[in-house]
């Protein structure tokens, strides 16, 4: 009676057991470094596998969207210090196909853990986003820019280099021209940034542009100006931490005062030398901003640069932009308009004639009260942003 209850016990143990070992080999296989058997550690013949540095925030999740829907292999890697988790797993829920999508947590300020990552996996381009990125903060924590900037910027390029990583694209912007005298800015107009943000962005694109004349990498460099919007299709969104509020951007500040989070908008600075007194900037949406990524994936080529602004070339003030906000959310919004902020500059808005010239890029997504009413339908639908971290 013992014997006959204790065996089929003993064989469901067996089979938990044997279940078990296979669900670790596969939940492994799928793990980087495997034994060199993950996929995304070989290179494959027609798939291109793009390492997403900073693809956790804003901009990379969108461009890691893009490129999974346009079948490349993704590999995020993310210290998540500023960008969101739920966002990765968002992207992890729309490909759940194996060799689709990675994450790594990783932080680009360690040298030997971004080393460790080169040697496990086979990238064929990096998409290098990753970065502190507000001007005022910038000015506060100086140090804390140029290492995480440049410094983290010349690591990601040693790696590249050691592993033979062929083609970078890299996240730059128009604050590493500065104040320039003259408008539209071309990628000709001198750089004379005026921030430790701006610099440090200057500091690593010289350092690409020093690399590169001694390397076969392809390397395209993006000037991106400001960037606005969500995907259409209410999949990601703009969700900084609640704690970057004071330094945010302005269409964080319009969503803000639209939900009631901070009483009204407060505009800096209406005597400025511009048709209605208020600054003027250049508001690119980010599934054009994305668009240009993917472009200039596809046009790089080895041993060449290509630098490129990517703005609309279309100037809109701070006044317009308001308006725009008060449309797109439906809200009443109290406006106090209040004395100029030291170093804000009046005008900056780009020629983007090159990059449409040669990468076949234009913005299309130029109607600013359609782009914030597309981010703040997801802002609306996100409250509390992605919720998890
Ligand atoms: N948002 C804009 O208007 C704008 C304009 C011009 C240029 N840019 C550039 O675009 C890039 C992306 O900006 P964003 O607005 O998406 O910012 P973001 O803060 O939303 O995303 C940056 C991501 O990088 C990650 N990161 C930061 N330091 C890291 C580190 N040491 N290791 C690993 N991951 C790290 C953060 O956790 C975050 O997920 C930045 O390089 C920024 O300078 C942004």
């Amino acid at each position: 009676m013992d014997i006959a209850r204790r065996k089929p016990n003993f064989v469901g143990k067996v089979a938990v057991a044997a279940a078990l070992t296979v669900m670790c080999i596969l939940v492994l296989k799928q793990s980087p470094g495997f034994g060199g058997t993950s996929v995304f550690s070989r290179h494959e013949t027609g798939v291109t596998h793009v390492l997403v540095t900073g693809g956790a925030g804003y901009i990379g999740s969108h461009a890691t969207l893009r490129l999974l829907t346009d079948n490349y292999r993704v590999t995020i890697v993310d210290n998540l210090s500023r960008g969101n988790m739920g966002a990765v797993r968002v992207l992890q829920r729309l490909f759940p196909e194996p060799g689709r999508l990675q994450f790594i947590y990783t932080d680009l300020g360690d040298p030997k853990a971004v080393n460790k990552m080169f040697s496990e996996n086979a990238f064929d381009a990096v998409m290098h986003f990753a970065a502190v990125a507000y001007v005022g903060e910038s000015t506060q924590e100086p140090l804390r820019y140029y290492h995480n900037i440049t410094s983290n910027t010349l690591t990601v390029l040693e790696a590249m280099a050691a592993y033979n990583v062929k083609t970078l694209i890299y996240s730059s912007t128009c604050a590493t021209y500065g104040e320039p005298d003259t408008m539209p800015i071309t990628e000709t107009t001198p750089q004379n940034p005026i921030n430790p943000y701006g610099k440090a962005k200057k500091m690593s694109e010289d350092i690409i542009l020093d690399f590169s004349k001694k390397s076969d990498m392809a390397v395209m460099i993006l000037r991106y100006f400001n960037v606005i919007g969500s995907d259409p299709e209410g999949r990601l969104g703009e969700a900084p931490r609640p704690e970057l509020r004071e330094h945010g951007r302005i269409s964080g500040a319009c969503f803000d005062a639209a939900s009631g989070t901070i009483p009204g908008l407060k505009v800096r600075g209406t005597d400025y030398p511009t048709a209605d007194g208020t600054c003027i900037r250049d508001y690119i949406d980010v599934t054009d901003l994305v668009d240009a990524h993917v472009k200039a994936l596809g046009k790089a080529e080895p041993k060449k640069v290509g630098i490129y602004n990517v703005g609309t070339g279309q100037g809109r003030s701070v006044h317009e932009f308001v308006e725009a906000c008060k449309m797109a959310t439906g809200a009443t919004i109290k406006v106090e308009l209040l004395s100029r902020r030291p170093g804000d500059y009046a005008e900056v808005y780009s020629d983007p004639s090159k990059i449409r010239d040669e990468l076949n890029w234009t913005a299309r997504h130029t109607d600013l009260r359609e782009s914030l009413a597309t981010a703040w339908k997801w802002q609306k639908t996100h409250p509390g942003g992605y919720g998890l971290t």
